[in-house]
């Protein structure tokens, strides 16, 4: 991988909008767009402007070819069995929320999430629970915070109706046995929904090979435009759900009081869609293709085994989740007792334009079960060099002297 030239591909690295050029470590939060993205976004704006399957004109024809390309590519890209078990949403999160209330959870049906999961994935079963009784179990993780597979599967029985995970932490970077998680799943009777959000950006997902019944990403971490994703669902599952988000375009027919939805994916496409960000994710997927996984894998442990490194020994830092880089993807999350972890950040954008996330990172639950007010988070992608891990490393060891 020639990576001064991807690079050159990213107008955000390269001309830095005439600052000094910026040392960019929050990708697990929203990835930087090349600019084959950005122009497939203003393509849209300037060339068509249009809505797609509803007008005849010609315009409009070109938008509604050009969503259903996206479609294919994000079939393709996720090797699904066809193009209509593709959803266009927001985000993870809407994708969630989708399956959360078109599945007809009942009282007392158990959904069965890890001890780390995003809020994403926790608050839409918690309003669930309060709405029809389901009951939400969790699975704790080993002490290093890796998944616990032996926990998973006492937590298994015939009331657990959805297992929902997060395929990989936005916490920590560690990543779960998918393969294994969801055949023990469906051993089990259980459907499972996968948050692929922090995990699409980085590996390969197969959905045909995992089995998986729900997968739900985002395009924003993954070079495509802010508020755009996909939720996965197997077809004949999709095809039994009622609709989340309704109105227009989801149905075939509507009389005063009664309508005939759509098949599956339009009948989750709620009202007009964002078309530009749609086309722009198709772009996305074609230019992560081109890069390749073992590239992308290749860089993201070269640059977090120099932050790991360098940072490991210094006083009174603490790495969530397990020693080892190897394990953790592209994240290294971090804390330095009794100091507040978004003065760090702030630190580390005043004095070096290293931009990283601090917090809890929408993980509150894991913080406050541990009594950890908050982490630095610095999460790699691979249009990172190695001079940024360690100006990253430098200015951190300079910071933990004058605090
Ligand atoms: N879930 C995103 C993050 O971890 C927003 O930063």
């Amino acid at each position: 991988m020639d990576i001064q030239k991807i690079r050159r591909d990213f107008p955000l690295l390269h001309n830095g909008a005439g600052q000094k050029t910026i040392t960019y470590l929050d990708n697990a939060c929203q990835s930087l767009r090349p600019s084959s993205v950005i122009e497939a976004i203003n393509q849209y704006y300037a060339q068509s402007s249009a809505c797609s399957g509803r007008s005849m004109h010609r315009l409009a024809a070109e938008v509604t070819r050009s969503c259903d390309q996206s479609r294919s590519a994000a079939a393709k890209f996720l090797n699904a069995g066809r193009k209509e078990e593709i959803v266009f949403t927001r985000n993870t999160t809407e994708g969630i929320n989708l399956v959360a209330n078109s599945l007809n959870l009942q009282k007392d049906d158990v959904v069965l999430l890890s001890d780390k999961e995003h809020n994403s994935n926790l608050i839409p079963w918690q309003v669930l629970s309060r709405k029809k009784g389901i009951a939400i179990r969790v699975i704790p993780s080993h002490p290093d915070n890796t998944f616990d597979l032996e926990a998973y599967e006492k937590c298994l029985d015939n009331k657990v109706r959805l297992v929902s995970l997060g395929s990989t932490s936005n916490l920590d970077g560690t990543s779960l046995p998918a393969a294994e998680v969801v055949k023990k799943a469906h051993q089990n009777g259980s459907l499972v929904l996968l948050d692929a959000a922090q995990a699409a950006p980085h590996y390969k997902i197969d959905v045909k090979a995992l089995g998986v019944d729900f997968l739900a990403l985002s395009g924003h971490k993954m070079l495509g435009p802010s508020g755009t994703g996909i939720l996965y669902g197997k077809y004949a599952l999709l095809d039994q759900l009622d609709p989340f988000l309704v109105g227009g375009d989801t149905v075939a027919s509507s009389t005063y009081d009664s309508c005939e939805y759509l098949p599956p994916p339009e009948k989750f496409e709620a009202g007009l869609q964002d078309y530009a960000g749609i086309i722009g994710l198709g772009a996305a997927f074609q230019y992560l293709q081109n890069v390749g996984w073992n590239a992308i894998q290749k860089q993201e442990l070269l640059l977090n085994e120099c932050i790991t490194s360098g940072i490991r020994n210094l006083p009174q830092l603490k790495i969530i989740g397990p020693a080892d880089p190897k394990l953790r993807g592209g994240i290294v999350s971090f804390y330095i007792e009794g100091i507040d972890s978004h003065r760090i950040a702030l630190m580390l954008d005043q004095m070096a334009n290293i931009a990283v996330r601090s917090g809890q990172h929408c993980v509150h639950s894991w913080f406050n079960a541990h009594q950890i007010k908050g982490s630095v988070r610095a999460s790699v992608y691979f249009y990172n060099t190695i001079e940024e891990a360690t100006l990253f490393v430098t200015s951190l060891q300079k910071i933990r002297k004058v605090l």
